[in-house]
């Protein structure tokens, strides 16, 4: 299925992305800035899943931003869908196939760390995966990786001093910190939230690692920007509720393309 998919691309487009690029709940305006636009419904791509979930578009876009050639997933599918860990990351799957040789993850996640502000940006440094589940599980494929594949540097430290360098140089506040990755789809409890706390995650989501996973086995540089669209759950009096996340998400929007923008082509392999 996925040689199928990437043959199916590989006749709607000309161009070869060297970066695939993941956007989150509410997170999908960055497509808009690629040149020579192909935007290719995720219905249209064979074995493709189609995410379910509201503020999430279910496109890919092929396009160009200054010399590079980018490929934007703007939608996901999550496992809380009822996905698989296959089908959640088929599409990582076939980008790298299609030759990406890197990938940038978007998301939507709550604070755990109480130094963190709703709206705020933080960089992955490292994840826990309480999924559950892992996307290597079963026979490996060795034509994508290893069987055992290292992940003492899943999020490329590279990557993540050039999007330092990058934030500094367009004041945009970014912090650095542990993604935890829940199943969900509910929401945490504050006992959870307490624990992830003590287990040394700063912020908390539903997607991301199973992807990150998936592009580490291939060999991919990755990197990944949480975006903190409510504190976890306990930390303030109030609710969570998904109109928050993509509301915060929609008040990032706009510094988040710029970030995406200038940052993108400085990520030489
Ligand atoms: N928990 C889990 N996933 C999330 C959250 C949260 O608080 N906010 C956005 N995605």
């Amino acid at each position: 299925m996925i040689e199928e998919a990437k043959n199916y691309l590989e006749s709607r487009t000309p161009l070869r992305p060297s970066i695939g690029v993941v956007l989150g709940s509410g997170l999908g305006a960055f497509a808009d800035e690629l040149a020579e636009r192909t935007e290719i419904p995720y219905s249209e791509i064979p074995g493709w899943p189609c995410s379910t979930a509201i503020g999430h578009a279910g496109k890919l876009i092929f396009g160009r931003l200054c010399d590079l050639e980018i490929a934007v997933m703007a939608g996901r599918a999550h496992l809380y869908e009822g996905y698989s860990p296959a089908q959640v990351t088929f599409g990582v799957r076939v980008l790298g196939k299609l030759g990406a040789r890197s990938m940038v993850f978007t998301n939507a996640a709550g604070g755990i760390n109480l130094e963190l502000e709703r709206g705020g940006l933080v960089l992955i440094s490292d994840h826990i995966n309480l999924q559950g589940v892992n996307p290597l599980a079963g026979p490996n494929d060795d034509s994508c990786g290893p069987r055992f594949p290292d992940m003492s540097e899943a999020y490329s430290r590279q990557y993540r001093k050039v999007a330092k360098d990058v934030a500094v140089e367009l004041c945009i506040p970014i912090s650095e910190g542990v993604y935890a990755a829940m199943l969900g789809p509910c929401y945490e409890t504050p006992a959870e939230i307490r624990f992830l706390r003590t287990i040394g995650a700063d912020v908390v989501g539903m997607s991301t690692v199973p992807e990150a996973i998936v592009a580490n086995h291939m060999g991919m540089k990755v990197l990944a920007i949480s975006c903190v669209t409510n504190m976890a759950a306990g930390v303030l009096p109030q609710k969570i509720s998904h109109e928050e996340v993509l509301e915060t998400g929609e008040m990032v929007r706009e510094t988040l393309v710029k970030f995406l923008k200038a940052l993108l082509p400085r990520l030489g392999n």
